[in-house]
């Protein structure tokens, strides 16, 4: 049985993209739901020219963040996902997510983890902080979700030079490349060990929603 797991994306989905090409493709696992916040996210597109499922879900449509997030929940559940990936998405998840799925959702963030983390550091401004504190290395780290932002055990991480003259583009562009890598090895290493028999498979996902049911 291939382990499955969803992608929750913001934007253009590069990450997404290798996981397509390298885990997906290559039969490691499947990528079963795709799911966005924004309806131009380009990983959408990324999505459905693979033939994966993917879906804009509309934000605005709800009362509130737990509102919003307990509707995507539910759709990864009934996709029937073993873990979760966070490629590029720009939101904090809620409890119940976490309730769920207990170290089975992985973040990919753009530096050295704890440097340069927390609410507002996304995209470039991650990498204009990097600079602006004269740091002489940075890189990428894959770790576990937990209800903190960008908080939760670590589990790859990398690093790259900032070369003289670096720009926050540049170093963008340098970290961008190993964060591919590391998304990929980590994606990997998660569908070996959370790969199910067909038995386990069934009461592992009674299990979820009998969680899910608990606490609607
Ligand atoms: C990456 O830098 C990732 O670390 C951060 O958002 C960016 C997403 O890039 N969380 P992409 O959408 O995968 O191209």
């Amino acid at each position: 049985m291939l382990t499955k797991f969803a992608v929750l994306v913001s934007g253009n989905g590069s990450n997404l993209q290798a996981l397509i090409d390298e885990v997906h493709k290559k039969g490691l696992g499947e990528i079963v739901l795709v799911l966005s916040d924004k309806e131009d996210a380009y990983a959408l597109s990324r999505a459905e020219k693979a033939d994966i499922p993917a879906f804009f879900v509309d934000p605005g449509e709800y009362p509130n963040r737990e509102e919003y997030h307990m509707t995507l929940l539910r759709m990864v559940v009934e996709a029937k996902a073993h873990f979760i990936v966070l490629a590029g998405y720009l939101r904090i998840l809620t409890k119940p997510w976490i309730d769920v799925f207990p170290n089975k959702i992985i973040n990919i963030h753009p530096s050295l983890l704890p440097k340069h983390s927390g609410k507002g550091y996304y995209g470039l401004k991650v990498h204009q902080s990097v600079l602006a504190a004269g740091d002489k290395e940075s890189g990428a780290t894959v770790h576990f979700v937990d209800e903190g932002t960008d908080t939760g055990p670590i589990l790859l991480q990398e690093k790259v030079i900032v070369d003289a003259g670096e720009t926050a583009d540049s170093l963008q562009k340098k970290v961008l490349k190993i964060e591919h890598k590391l998304i990929v090895e980590a994606v990997s290493q998660l569908c070996r060990e959370l790969k199910p028999t067909q038995a386990e498979d069934e009461d592992e996902i009674v299990a979820m929603s009998d969680i899910l049911r608990d606490i609607n």
